[in-house]
């Protein structure tokens, strides 16, 4: 496995590659965890050659505060996908990526006008802008995403079918610890109360498919609320029910074929999101 700390150490370590109309790619921000890691064993599994990039992306931070204390653990998630048999880890430097500012603006579909979109703004600008250059650089097959963030997974595929890249995006399901509580770098952000109090999230989510028979989304959302903020610990940012192919808050459960809940919930100063399928 090559780390490849530069543009210059990445394409030297590309060129080697036995054949270049197989990669996998799984690009992250690193601070590693099993959900990466089942990415990385598809990637693994369905390629010749697996490449996965690890840049914590500063255009899509509209916190600086999340930017300035995301987690950076380079050497052990090296350690940790060595034996999962990635070929190139990319773990390159801002002005590797950025040479100059990033000024484009992505057609996203009109995808990130609700969700995480009006709360983050130009969070998924920054994502697009990262993962173009980054399918610019490595030159993917297949390039895998997790279901975790739902709206970024549609935006991506619809940017990727947008300007016509040639690369087959594969979402892959949410990767839950025991508890139920979704994986994510920033949980090693919580305290332990409230690592504690987070698994609360998932168990109150779970009830919408209960109460989706009993009564409206807008009913649905306003007990899984009232639910989550049962504990002290946890404060909703927002809870919505939407169609899970346009985002797209429903007010009725025949609004739409698939309906998909997603939240973002506050164990502060940190911010868990989640999501579930309903129908
Ligand atoms: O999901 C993430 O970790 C990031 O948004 C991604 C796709 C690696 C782009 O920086």
């Amino acid at each position: 496995m090559i780390v490849a700390k530069s543009l210059a150490e990445f394409q030297a370590a590309y060129e080697a590659l036995p054949n270049k109309s197989d990669i996998g790619f799984v690009p992250t921000m690193g601070a590693l965890h099993e959900g990466h890691l089942s990415l990385i064993r598809r990637s693994v599994a369905e390629n010749t050659s697996t490449i996965i990039s690890i840049f914590v992306n500063p255009t899509q931070f509209n916190n600086p505060n999340d930017l300035a204390t995301y987690p950076r653990t380079l050497e052990a998630d090296c350690a940790l996908v060595e034996p999962v048999g990635v070929d190139i880890v990319f773990a390159p430097q801002v002005h590797d990526i950025y040479p100059e500012p990033d000024q484009r603006i992505f057609n996203l579909g009109g995808l990130d006008r609700f969700g995480e979109g009006p709360r983050r703004p130009g969070h998924f600008n920054g994502v697009a802008q990262v993962v173009t250059r980054l399918f610019n650089l490595v030159r993917p097959t297949r390039s895998y995403f997790g279901e975790k963030d739902f709206q970024q997974l549609a935006i991506l595929r619809f940017v990727t079918e947008d300007l016509q890249l040639p690369v087959e995006i594969i979402g892959c399901p949410i990767a839950r610890a025991e508890d139920g509580l979704a994986l994510s770098s920033r949980n090693t952000l919580l305290t332990p109360s409230q690592r504690e109090a987070a698994p609360h999230i998932y168990r109150c989510i779970c009830q919408a498919r209960t109460w989706m028979h009993e009564c409206t989304p807008a009913e649905t959302i306003q007990r899984i609320t009232d639910a989550i903020h049962t504990n002290p610990e946890l404060e909703t940012e927002y809870i919505e029910i939407f169609n899970a192919r346009t985002l797209e808050p429903v007010e009725n459960w025949d609004d739409a074929a698939e309906i998909q809940l997603g939240c973002a919930i506050f164990a502060h100063p940190v911010r868990l999101i989640d999501n579930i399928k309903l129908k």
